[in-house]
This record gives structure tokens, C-alpha cells and sequence, in this order.
């Protein structure tokens, strides 16, 4: 067990690569299970989530060599040698269950995966992915295990294409129709899907392993079956939720950071949003800079949606900034009924916040008629004082991370392991952005204290 100690009140100053991102990485390599050829992957991010989701694919039959030092992975899987995924990865993140919309067009055998996990943000269903795989005449039923519960899914008929249509656009029901589709006969229409950029990397992925992909109008993808597969070789995209974690952090404590390889088409929304604030950026050739130059001007209203609306991913680093402009904002999350659990310590920290369960703001969203606080009025703007921070979930850790950067105290935060699952080199980078910020064994704090 690691912490970090942060001690806050200096601006971050200077340059950083953005890595490739979680988001899209982990279910590249899921979807490379759909066929036996190499896939070469550049630009891969060194976090947890892609080691677990690397160890997965192991466990079937994949192999896999990465060099961490280049960034660059390659993995086949020439014969599935199990199509169980262990209990040991129950709960460990959301990919087991796009297991079974890659494997289930390879194999005749029963597809086994555990009880899914992710952050502790809402209850997180995945009955949107059981209903597609279903429409595609996959069997699937959730049985009760000696330990805890697993999916069990098989298409011994084999896969057949047919129209789905989402009642939300949820991504990963989305990616999992995708991975099934390639191998269904005939065609499938899927309605209503997400069309996230990292969908869009899915895709262009798999274009090149030789699917028939396309995206129409109004959130349609149609795929035909594809029978042939081909040797792909794929640079990963920008990460865009770590460019928007470290533009915000850079503002909020009044500095300025230029982040290499941040994509503009990707960050349109937040952009437009740190305009309304009055923060600076510049779009330039091979990335975009980030900067504080006048007062923040609260005022405005946000509310997350799916692409191409504002990422629910951005929300918690975005409610810090908010706690240091100036007058009353408004954050209405609409994309996760509970995401707002890790603002009790903020308000402990010093942030001036209030919960609603109404739809505060726009539009009424999905949990208008439920008791969910899933509306944020923050009051700017306040100092923070340092604390001592357990980490709830991997965005509202680095949340924490940026409020402790703004206090003029140590802060101590444990439970660092799911920054480690999706922000690669954390401590370094904030390190070299002047950030004072330590990394060190449990133990080694609780004794000395005043060493670090
Ligand atoms: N939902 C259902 N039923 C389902 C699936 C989803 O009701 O079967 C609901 C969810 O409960 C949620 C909403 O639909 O309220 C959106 O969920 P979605 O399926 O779109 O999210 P996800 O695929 O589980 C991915 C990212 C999240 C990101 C969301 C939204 C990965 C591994 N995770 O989750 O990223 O917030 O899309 O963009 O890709 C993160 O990186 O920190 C993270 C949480």
C-alpha cells in the first residue's frame, strides 16, 4: 500500500506528453481477440487497466509482448486455450464483459466472466449489453457461483445480425454489439449508439482488421459479417480525459502547462466551457497550452452528456476549478445517476458545495423522477485546506489530487491504486510540472511523518 503526500500553493508550470488512452486501449485489445492475426499497438499507456485487461487476454490463450518503454504492444491469440475468465478479475473493471462479444463468433464453448466491476459511481447495469448480445442470439443467463455470481454465454447456432436499438447510448453496450457483429452473419443496424472518439478509435481499428464498419446519421453503425482478418498496426488515441484533468489543473493553480498531442476536435466542449470561465488556451501545432491569466468568472452552467457533449469523466476536476471562480455554477450530471459522492470531501477541504436531486439547469435528464443528488451548486471562490483523503474512484482521486495542490498544506491520500489504473505516471508528471508531490509506502508515513 502506497500514499501520496501533496503539498499544495504552487503553480504548475511547463510541458507534458499526453499518453494513449484507457478508454480506447483496453477494448482494443479486447477486439483483437476477434481474430488469430498479430495486432501491433502504438502509443500504449503504462496504467493498471490495461495490465489487467493484457492479463485477461492471457488467460484465454493471447500472447503478448510489451514494451513499456516504447509504448508499443503486440498481441495474437492463435487458438483460445479457455474461454473462462477467472474469479480473481470479478469487479476488477468494466472489460470482462466485452469478453463475450469478441469470443462468442470464435468459439462453440461456453463463455464464462464474473460479476463486472468499475468505479463506485452508480450502480453500473449491464443489461443493455445483455439485450444485444440476446438480439444476436446469444445466449446468455447470470448464475450464482460457489463465491459470487458469473455470465454465462454461448451462440452455438452461431451469431446472426439484427437491428438494436439502445435506449441510451451507452458505450460499452455499444463497443460489445460492435465486437459481436463483426463475426454475426448478415448485417447488423445498431440505433441509438454512442459514437464516443473512442468508439470511433474501435472502429478504425477494426475497419483495418478487416470489418465492414460504417457510421451513418444519427447515431446508426452498420456492420456486415466479416469472414477474412488481416495483421493490424494501430496508434492508440490521445487520452483526452487525462488532457482534461491536467488543463484544469494547470489553471486552477494558476499556472501554465502546454500538454503535447491533446487533440482539439476531442476537446471542443471543455474548451468552450474554460472559455465561459474566462481560463486561457491556445490550439497549437502538436498540442494544446493551458493557462491562468485573469480571475475565474462563475456563472455558468454544465451539465455531462454523451459525445459530443461535456464528459462525465471531466466533471470532478471540473468542479474543483469551479470552487475557485468567482459567484454561483452549476453542474447537472446526467450520464451516471451518482457521481457526485466524492463532494463531501471537498466541503471538508473548505469548497462552498450543495447537492439537488432536481435537474437543475437545462433539460430534465434520465433521473428527473428519482431522489438522486445528481446536481452540484458550487459557490466560488474558497480556499482549500489540506486533508487526509481516501480515494473513491479513479476521477474523483484525481479531483482530490488537484485539491490538494491548491492547499497550502499537506495532504495525505491513500487508496492511490485506482489513480494508478488510469493516469500513467502520475507523480512524475506532476513532478515535472513543479508540483510537490511524493509517493510513499503506507508504513513509511504513519512512523515519520515529518520526513516527507
Ligand atoms: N447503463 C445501463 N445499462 C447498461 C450499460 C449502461 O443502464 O447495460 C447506464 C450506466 O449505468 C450509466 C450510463 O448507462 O448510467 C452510461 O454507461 P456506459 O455504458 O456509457 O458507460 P461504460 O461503458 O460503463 C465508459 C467509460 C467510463 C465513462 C462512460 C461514459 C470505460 C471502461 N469506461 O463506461 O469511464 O464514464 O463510458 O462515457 O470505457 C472512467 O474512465 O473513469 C470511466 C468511468
Amino acid at each position: 500500500m502506497e500514499l501520496l503526500k501533496v503539498k499544495g500553493g504552487k503553480p504548475l508550470q511547463g510541458t507534458i506528453k499526453a499518453s494513449g488512452a484507457k478508454n480506447a486501449m483496453t477494448k482494443l485489445l479486447v477486439a483483437s481477440l476477434l481474430s488469430d492475426k498479430k495486432c501491433t499497438f502504438y502509443n500504449v499507456p503504462n496504467i493498471g487497466d490495461v495490465e489487467i485487461t493484457a492479463n485477461l487476454c492471457r488467460e484465454i490463450g493471447s500472447q503478448i509482448q510489451w514494451d513499456k518503454e516504447k509504448q508499443i504492444l503486440e498481441i495474437v491469440t492463435p487458438h483460445l486455450t479457455s474461454c473462462y475468465v477467472p474469479q480473481r478479475y470479478s469487479g476488477a473493471n468494466r472489460i470482462p464483459i466485452l469478453m463475450i462479444g469478441a469470443l462468442l463468433g470464435r468459439t462453440d464453448e461456453d463463455i464464462i466472466v464474473p460479476t463486472i466491476g468499475g468505479d463506485l459511481i452508480g450502480s453500473r447495469p449491464v443489461d443493455f449489453h445483455v439485450q444485444a448480445l440476446q438480439k444476436l442470439g446469444a445466449r446468455i443467463e447470470y448464475r450464482e457461483m460457489k463465491k459470487e455470481g458469473a455470465y454465462f454465454a454461448q451462440a452455438h447456432k452461431g451469431l446472426k445480425g439484427a437491428v438494436i436499438e439502445f435506449s441510451y447510448p451507452s458505450v460499452g453496450a455499444t463497443e460489445n454489439a460492435i465486437l459481436a457483429a463483426v463475426r454475426a452473419s448478415g448485417k447488423t443496424v445498431i440505433k441509438n449508439a454512442a459514437i464516443e472518439p473512442e468508439i470511433m478509435d474501435l472502429i478504425l481499428f477494426l475497419q483495418k482488421l478487416g470489418a465492414h464498419i460504417k457510421v451513418d446519421v444519427d447515431r446508426t453503425i452498420c456492420i456486415q459479417q466479416t469472414t477474412q482478418f488481416h495483421e493490424v498496426e494501430h496508434t492508440v488515441m490521445t487520452d483526452r480525459n487525462e488532457v482534461a484533468s491536467y488543463a484544469v489543473a494547470a489553471i486552477s493553480t494558476k499556472g501554465k502547462v502546454f500538454i503535447e498531442g491533446a487533440e482539439h476536435l476531442h476537446m471542443v466542449p471543455l474548451l468552450n466551457k474554460l472559455r465561459e470561465l474566462g481560463a486561457g488556451f491556445q490550439v497549437r501545432k502538436n498540442g494544446i497550452e493551458f493557462f491562468y491569466d485573469r480571475e475565474l468568472r462563475g456563472g455558468i452552467h454544465l451539465e455531462t452528456d454523451v459525445h459530443p457533449g461535456f464528459m462525465t469523466d471531466w466533471q470532478q476536476p471540473f468542479v474543483v476549478l469551479l470552487t475557485q471562480a468567482a459567484g454561483f455554477s452549476i453542474v447537472h450530471e446526467t450520464v451516471y445517476e451518482n457521481r457526485f459522492g466524492y463532494t463531501n470531501v471537498l466541503q471538508a477541504m473548505g469548497a462552498d458545495l450543495q447537492l439537488f436531486s432536481q435537474c437543475l439547469g437545462g433539460k430534465e435528464c434520465r433521473f428527473a423522477a428519482s431522489d438522486h443528488r445528481h446536481s452540484l451548486v458550487i459557490k466560488g471562490p474558497t480556499p482549500l485546506q489540506a486533508k487526509e483523503i481516501w480515494i473513491p474512484d479513479l476521477r474523483a482521486g484525481f479531483a482530490y489530487v488537484m485539491a490538494a495542490l491548491l492547499a497550502s498544506e499537506t495532504s495525505t491520500i491513500s487508496n492511490v491504486e485506482y489513480l494508478d489504473r488510469g493516469y500513467e505516471d502520475l507523480v512524475g508528471k506532476l513532478s515535472s510540472l513543479g508540483a510537490d508531490i511524493v509517493r510513499v509506502p503506507a508504513r513509511k508515513i504513519d512512523k515519520t511523518p515529518a520526513a516527507v
